[in-house]
C-alpha cells in the first residue's frame, strides 16, 4: 500500500500542499478499499473510471489494484475537486504524492458530462467506482453511462448503497441489467445500520437469490459490486418492476 493512503487510514489525515494537516471526509472505509482490490483483481483490471475524488482515498485503492503495463490508465470525473473551500486540489496532490500522476486523467466536469465525454472519446474500462452526487437520479445517470464504457466481463462498484436511493439504482441493476452481484460490505448510514435486513417481496428476475442469504430478505451493503455479463441485449420497451 502506498504511504499517503497509509497515512489516512492510519490517522484519518493528510496533508494540504503546503504540508500542514488536513481532516480527511467523506472517504471509503478500509473494507470498501479491500472490495475494490479484489473487483480489481477478479476482472484483471488495467483500466477504470471513478466518479467522485475528494481527498483521493479511493483512488489511491484503485491505482494501487490496478495491473501496471503501457495502456494502465485511472479516469477520474469530478467538479468540484479544486474548489477552495472544498477539496482544494489536495486528491490530485495526494494521487501525485503517491506517484500516479501519469497513469491518471483528471476531468472537471460533472459525471453525466464526464463519462458522456469518455464515450464518445471511445475509452472502455475494466472497473468503475461511483461514489459522486448521490441522488437517485444522478447515481442511475452514472450507471446508465458507466455501462456504456464497461467491458463485459468488468466490474462497478456502487458505493453507500445503504443509503435508499442508491439501493433503489442496486434493485434496478439487479432487475433489470445483466449483472452479477460480487461482493458488498458492511453497512455504514444509520438507515442500513438499523435494520439490515428488508423484506424483498417482488423480486421477479434471474438474479433473485444472488443478495441474502434467506429467502424473501436481502440484505444491506454500504457498497455493492456488479459483474457485468453481457452486453445491452434489452428488447426497447422491456421493463421489470422493481423494489
Ligand atoms: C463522498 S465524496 C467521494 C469520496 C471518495 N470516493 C473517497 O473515497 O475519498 C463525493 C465526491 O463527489 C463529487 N461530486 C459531487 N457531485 C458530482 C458530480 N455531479 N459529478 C462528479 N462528482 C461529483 C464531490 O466533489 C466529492 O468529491
Amino acid at each position: 500500500m502506498n504511504e499517503v493512503l497509509e497515512e489516512i487510514l492510519k490517522t484519518g489525515y493528510t496533508k494540504k500542499h503546503d504540508g500542514s494537516p488536513q481532516k480527511v471526509i467523506g472517504q471509503i472505509s478500509e473494507e470498501e478499499g479491500r472490495l475494490i482490490q479484489d473487483c480489481a483483481r477478479e476482472c484483471r483490471a488495467n483500466t477504470s473510471v471513478e466518479i467522485g475524488l475528494a481527498f483521493g482515498t479511493s483512488a489511491l485503492f484503485i491505482c494501487d489494484s490496478l495491473r501496471k503495463n503501457k495502456n494502465t490508465k485511472h479516469y477520474i470525473i469530478d467538479p468540484y475537486q479544486n474548489f477552495e473551500h472544498s477539496y482544494n486540489g489536495i486528491g490530485l496532490n495526494n494521487l501525485k504524492r503517491a506517484g500516479y500522476e501519469n497513469i491518471i486523467e483528471f476531468i472537471e466536469k460533472p459525471s453525466h458530462l464526464g463519462l458522456a465525454q469518455l464515450e464518445s472519446e471511445k475509452v472502455m474500462v475494466d472497473f468503475a467506482f461511483i461514489d459522486g452526487w448521490h441522488t437517485f437520479d444522478h447515481v442511475l445517470v452514472d450507471f446508465f453511462f458507466v455501462d456504456r464504457i464497461l467491458h463485459v466481463g468488468g466490474m462497478v462498484i456502487l458505493d453507500d448503497s445503504d443509503w435508499p436511493a442508491i439501493e433503489k439504482v442496486c434493485s434496478f441493476i439487479k432487475s433489470n441489467r445483466s449483472y452479477e452481484f460480487f461482493g458488498g460490505t458492511s453497512p455504514r448510514s444509520a438507515e442500513g445500520n438499523k435494520n439490515n435486513v428488508v423484506h424483498e417481496n417482488k423480486i421477479t428476475n434471474k438474479f433473485k437469490n444472488v443478495i441474502g442469504k434467506t429467502p424473501g430478505k436481502r440484505t444491506r451493503y454500504g457498497a455493492m459490486a456488479f459483474k457485468k455479463i453481457s452486453h445491452d441485449e434489452r428488447s426497447w420497451d422491456h421493463f421489470i418492476d422493481f423494489v
